[in-house]
């Protein structure tokens, strides 16, 4: 008997390697704060559509053609997208896979970034800046939530990969890639200190 488990979702997580990390995470930063004062057109966005935080999804969104430290983390994602890619068993032959879109998020106290997916893109990311002890995780959702009619419940100490949800803890340095189709949310961030992460989408198109 066999029982095989089949159309997978891959998540890749992984840590900026190198002992210079904490001082490249500190420009950056130093850099999102910078951003947040500076980005008139995302502090207008954000008002409207990010209440009580500040993006630059829709005004500075490709923040790695404009800052040397951002082309740099640029640099050091294309390494772990490579290997995610390989994971994915992804045929990029004769397309090459780049970074289109990179944004600032700045989520202080009771900001929450609603359940969303990425339109347009192949594979997207978060690299997170700042953590505060206790901040939001990002929770992604089982892609086939919305065919379960009638399913019974799983049992709550069920394997991760039978879990209808999944939460992976925001730390500092650590990168998160998922295919650009999983939905995925940030509940409000329970703590007084905010919460900064830089997401990105590549695309092959
Ligand atoms: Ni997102």
């Amino acid at each position: 008997m066999t029982t095989l488990a089949l159309f997978p979702t891959l998540i890749y997580t992984a840590r900026l390697s190198g002992n210079g990390w904490p001082q490249f995470n500190r420009q950056l930063l130093r850099e999102c704060k910078q951003l947040q004062i500076d980005d008139t057109a995302g502090q207008r966005w954000s008002r409207k559509n990010y209440p009580g935080g500040f993006t630059s999804y829709n005004s500075a969104c490709r923040m790695h053609t404009l800052s040397p430290t951002f082309a740099l983390l640029e640099r050091k994602l294309n390494r772990h997208v490579s290997s995610y890619v390989k994971s994915l068993q992804l045929d990029l032959a004769n397309r090459q896979l780049s970074m289109t879109d990179c944004w600032v998020n700045i989520m202080p106290q009771g900001v929450v970034h609603g359940l969303h997916l990425h339109p347009l893109s192949t594979i997207s990311g978060t690299y997170y800046v700042q953590t505060p002890k206790g901040c939001s995780t990002i929770k992604l959702e089982d892609p086939r939530l919305d065919r379960f009619m009638a399913a019974p419940p799983r049992k709550a100490d069920c394997d991760a990969e039978n879990k209808p949800w999944y939460h992976v803890v925001a730390e500092a340095g650590k990168i998160v890639l998922f295919e650009s189709w999983l939905r995925h949310e940030v509940a409000p961030n329970p703590v007084a200190t905010e919460r900064v992460s830089i997401s990105f989408n590549y695309s092959w198109f």
